[in-house]
């Protein structure tokens, strides 16, 4: 074969190459129904892990597992991030299902073996391209994201009577919540609480 010939090849099987990793890219369209390959999944994952610096990757959680600090954590992500995550991290709501990329099951080995600094990089500084926000600055304090960290690593021995604690934190509309007044007051029971802590911002 010939140099040019050598050349032109390369070429020809270099823009095949793009053209079939594109196809791949968008085999569903710009649709969010689809699913992205396994390929796509680890390509992106890391990707995402090499953009997290590694001295942000290595620090530890100072903040400690004591009681009030694993509630505050429990109502602050039933509150920020249930509604695409769910209070216990299934990801099954229809937010979480129909996003992409889908977040992944919290309790899950993937999420698990990120490091503490990696977890607490993702909430503060979110995903680009993926609908997972950014919440440090401004929102929140830093402390509050470290207690989100010790609530995920918490996730996977999440009790009942917590995700039940952790479902009036949820947000609702004015429309759920008189559809359960309702429901409850026609069950005899007492009128439904209000929401404790923001109840006052809805006046
Ligand atoms: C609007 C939807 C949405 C909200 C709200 C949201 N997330 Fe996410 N989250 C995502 C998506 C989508 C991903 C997947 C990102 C990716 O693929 O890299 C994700 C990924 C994550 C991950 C990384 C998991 C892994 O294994 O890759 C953590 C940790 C996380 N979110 C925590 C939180 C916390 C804590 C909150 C609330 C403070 C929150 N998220 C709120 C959509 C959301």
């Amino acid at each position: 074969m010939s140099r040019g010939n050598g050349i032109l090849l390369g070429i020809v099987v270099g823009i095949a190459l793009v053209g079939a990793a594109v196809a791949s890219l968008l085999h569903g369209g710009v649709s969010a129904r689809v699913n992205p390959s396994a390929l796509e999944i680890m390509m992106a994952r890391e990707v995402r892990h090499m953009a997290i610096p590694k001295s942000a990757r290595k620090l530890q959680d100072p903040v400690t597992d004591t009681p009030e600090n694993l509630r505050d954590a429990r109502l602050h992500f039933a509150d920020h991030c249930a509604i695409c995550h769910a209070n216990d991290g299934s990801c099954d709501t229809p937010f979480g299902r129909n996003l992409y990329p889908k977040p992944p099951d919290l309790r899950g080995a993937q999420t698990q073996k990120l490091t503490d600094g990696e977890i607490f990089w993702i909430i503060e500084n979110g995903v680009r391209f993926t609908g997972m926000p950014a919440f440090g600055g401004g929102h929140g304090s830093e402390e509050d994201s470290w207690k989100l960290v010790r609530f995920i690593r918490h996730l996977p021995q999440l009790t009942a009577e917590e995700r039940m604690e952790m479902e009036q934190y949820n947000p609702k509309s004015l429309g759920d919540r008189e559809e359960e007044q309702e429901e409850n007051e026609f069950l005899g029971g007492k009128p439904m609480q209000q929401k404790p802590e923001t109840a006052h911002h809805h006046h």
